[in-house]
């Protein structure tokens, strides 16, 4: 009764060792290909729920000015425009190279983020991206004013925010 039970066991490990191997294989580390739609998909899953955690321990916002968003806008030209594109809607040929992509900050996706999120995701960075975390270069006074910048993005172009 014994022997057959190791040999499925021996059995087992040794396709899983296999497949490992193929898999390690038939793939390599260009950022170059466009990234999957399922692994999209479940990056997108996963930094939903941590960003959903981060944004527990984000200090209160203070209140929207014209100001502030005017600073945030100046920050944003000299921290993120690199990679997101000088309106923060179009990623520069950098941005676009990287893996996975940076994103329009006008996007949908990004829009749909809560302030807090937002603040986490510039205050923490995203870990296995290109997108680096302000925390250390940036006061939290300014990372709010970058977040208020970008809520600015939600509406097409327009000389001055409606409000
Ligand atoms: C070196 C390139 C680079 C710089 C500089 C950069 N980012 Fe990013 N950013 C990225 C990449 C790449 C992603 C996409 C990460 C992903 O798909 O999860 C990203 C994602 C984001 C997201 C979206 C996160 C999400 O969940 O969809 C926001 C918001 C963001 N960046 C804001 C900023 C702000 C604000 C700055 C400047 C303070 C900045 N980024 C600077 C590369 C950059």
């Amino acid at each position: 009764m014994r022997k057959p039970v190791v040999a499925w066991v021996v059995l087992t490990v040794a396709v899983i060792v296999a497949a490992v191997l193929l898999a390690a294989f038939a793939t390599n580390l260009s950022a170059l290909p466009e990234p999957g739609r399922l692994e999209t998909w479940l990056a997108a899953r996963a930094r939903a729920v941590y960003l959903r955690r981060a944004a527990a321990h984000v200090p209160p916002p203070p209140a929207v000015t014209p100001q502030r968003i005017e600073a945030g806008a100046g920050a944003y030209g000299m921290a993120c425009a690199f990679c997101h594109g000088a309106d923060g809607r179009h990623p520069t040929a950098v941005g676009q190279n990287m893996y996975p992509r940076a994103v329009s900050l006008a996007s949908p996706a990004v829009q749909a983020l809560s302030d807090r999120e937002l603040f986490a995701v510039i205050h923490d960075g995203l870990r296995l991206t290109g997108m680096p975390g302000f925390g250390r270069i940036e006061s939290d006074d300014d990372i709010w004013n970058l977040v208020f910048y970008i809520r600015t993005l939600a509406t097409p172009p327009a000389p001055a925010p409606a409000h």
